[in-house]
């Protein structure tokens, strides 16, 4: 090119008037006032006003007039101010204009298929599409730059507090965590299979072993399960794993980095110490392992009052072993009517299987509408005293199964904060969510399977109850939550070959199938393993927060739509024949 860039799109100020600069760009804008031409050029740092006078070259005008949007052009010019009335204080570039003295076009953009000053005018899948392009939009290259500030934040707080960065592994031994594996077959190994690492969990062991003490890496996994708004098949993790240290020890390292996150990049101050609470109270008092704690509005037990009513649903599911738990809304009773509460229901049945949704309002001091005629005069007024009702204030209930009713009741508590508005805008609360049981009962296969992983410590206070009752024995697991989201998660490790082949035991996996899997990290544990432990963040999603955007697509420069796939290069793809053959690999219907 004959013209290159003496400065960027964003960095010409009043300053620097009279300066001769060259600038290169695409064409954001492009507007005719009676023969002189104005152009937005915009780059990712900004854009700049250039002006092209037919007085100064008339052919170098008309050639500017028929530039169109996106093509990409390079021009050189002068800096001048702007005429009062013209300046513009919104851009830092609002000031001043380049009025160009040579023009060199550099390359021609077809019709673009929506606008790229404009993200809302094509649907995600078209967007998708042409990723590239959407990724030229101004809220884009914003959450780009702030994913690409994150990964020098997490990387130089790490390194100052002393932690070396690995690569491990992307082709490795498929050794289930939770999700299935995506697999890799082997070419020259007729029938075998690599598998694309769900996390880097065994190898991090294993530098632990190695005397590597403070591990860290920025690491791609991979996962094939159901996604969501805030899940990737594949996802970045900030993974850390340490030696001779303790749960307090990964709670507070975890603690500076979030926070020293949040200063560099938001410039936000969280707290010193981030406050925690139990699984177990999690899931009572906010129906979730991940509680959104921005705002109230706690699960409240419910079942001695639903003993003295009149309701058979309630009574029935007690009596079978169910739960009732209600949910107090504050003054918005009038605006929950028949229609939108059906419509309550109706979600609640299909996402969360529930039966149904009993509420009931307060009218003055006295229950109305709902099931309200289940509960006598003297109950209401007990149940107000308690729960310190007030007119125009509304209760939900639920009753099922315990699961299914916190699982829903949390749901409908988040549901309707976002309706109501209680949550607060540019609030961040973390939370560490502590002493998740060590194993979950799996009504499918009839056994426990490992919560977290198979080489999550159990809690020692808890060793007795291991051979007496597997179901309540806490781990040494813990996860960081920021509002709402788990953002990460980790877990002090099992050390020793005993403790390991105990937890095996107890998920059902016999030592033969434990040495299939996993029999290189026992084998290893047998030559001096280090106690340690460690925690690993989602990237993706810290950047969600830190973007504050609720899709996760927003934070990465190519993701997969919600089906797995790429609309871009339209991956997955099928290969050919020979691909397969040399591959032993043969399709069936
Ligand atoms: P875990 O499975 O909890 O732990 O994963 C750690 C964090 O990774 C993020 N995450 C995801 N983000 C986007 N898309 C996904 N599909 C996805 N799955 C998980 C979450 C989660 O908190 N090896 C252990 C860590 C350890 O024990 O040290 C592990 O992978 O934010
Ligand atoms: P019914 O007696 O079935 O007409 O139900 C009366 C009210 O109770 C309706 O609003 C139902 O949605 C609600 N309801 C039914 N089953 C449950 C349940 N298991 N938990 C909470 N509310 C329920």
């Amino acid at each position: 090119m004959r013209l290159k860039r003496t400065v960027t799109c964003g960095q010409l100020t009043g300053e620097n008037v009279n300066q001769e600069v060259i600038l290169n760009g695409w064409i954001a804008k492009n507007r005719d006032h009676g023969g002189v031409i104005f152009l937005d050029l915009r780059d990712r740092y900004g854009k700049t006003q250039v002006t092209f006078n037919p007085d100064i070259d008339a052919d170098m005008a008309a050639r500017a007039k028929r530039l169109g949007m996106e093509d990409v052009i390079a021009i050189k010019g002068t800096v001048q101010a702007r005429p009062e009335g013209n300046v513009n204080s919104n851009m830092p570039t609002g000031g001043i204009e380049v009025i160009v003295s040579d023009l060199e076009v550099l390359n021609e953009a077809q019709p673009l298929p929506f606008l790229v000053s404009d993200r809302e005018s094509g649907s995600e899948d078209l967007r998708l599409e042409y990723r590239y392009l959407e990724l030229r939009t101004e809220e884009l290259q914003r959450f780009m730059a702030l994913r690409s500030k994150t990964y020098q934040s997490a990387r130089s707080r790490l390194n100052e507090e002393g932690f070396m960065e690995f690569e491990t592994p992307v082709l490795m031994k498929s050794t289930p965590e939770g999700a299935r594996d995506y697999l890799v077959p082997s070419r020259i190994h007729k029938g075998r299979f690599y598998a694309l690492p769900q996390s880097p969990q065994t190898y991090k062991q294993l530098l632990m072993i190695s005397g590597y003490d403070k591990y860290f890496q920025i690491v791609k996994c991979f996962r094939d399960e159901d996604l969501r708004a805030d899940r990737q098949p594949e996802f970045t993790q900030i993974d850390i794993e340490m030696s001779f240290v303790d749960q307090d020890d990964v709670l507070s390292l975890a603690t500076r980095l979030t926070r020293g996150m949040f200063k560099d990049i938001l410039d936000y101050d969280l707290p010193e110490t981030f406050p925690t609470m139990e699984y177990k109270d999690a899931m009572e008092t906010y129906g979730s392992d991940k509680p959104d704690i921005r705002f109230e509005m706690p699960l409240v037990e419910f079942a001695q009052y639903a003993e003295k009513t009149d309701f058979g649903v309630f009574k029935d599911n007690l009596a079978a072993g169910g739960r009732v738990k209600a949910l107090v809304l504050k003054n918005a009773a009038d605006k929950y009517s028949r229609k939108i509460v059906d419509g309550l229901t109706e979600w609640l049945r299909t996402y969360y299987g529930l039966k149904g949704l009993a509420f009931v309002k307060l009218d003055q001091s006295a229950f109305s509408a709902g099931i309200s005629k289940f509960f006598s005069p003297e109950l209401q007024s007990e149940i107000i005293g308690d729960l310190k009702l007030e007119h125009n204030d509304m209760l939900f209930f639920v009753s099922d199964n315990e699961a299914k009713t916190l699982q829903a009741l949390g749901a409908l508590r988040l549901e309707l904060a976002k309706r109501e508005n209680l949550i607060q805008p540019g609030v961040v609360k973390p939370l560490f969510v502590l002493d998740f049981p060590l194993l979950d009962w799996d009504e499918d296969s009839k056994r426990y399977i490992a919560m977290h992983h198979p080489f999550t410590s159990p809690n020692p206070e808890d060793a007795a109850l291991m051979d007496t009752d597997p179901g309540n024995v806490r781990a040494r697991a813990y996860d960081l939550v920021i509002n709402g989201y788990e953002v990460a998660g980790g877990s002090i490790r099992i050390h020793t070959r005993e403790m390991q082949s105990r937890m095996f035991e107890l998920i059902g996996m016999d030592e033969e199938e434990a040495q299939a899997r996993f029999g290189f990290l026992l084998k290893a544990f047998k030559f001096g393993a280090p106690p340690h432990g460690g925690i690993a963040f989602g990237f993706d999603r810290l950047i969600m927060i830190l973007a504050g955007t609720e899709n996760i697509r927003d934070v990465i420069a190519f993701p997969k739509t919600t089906s797995a796939s790429s609309l871009m290069d339209e991956a997955p793809s099928n290969v050919d024949e020979q691909q397969l053959r040399e591959l032993h690999i043969k399709l069936v219907e």
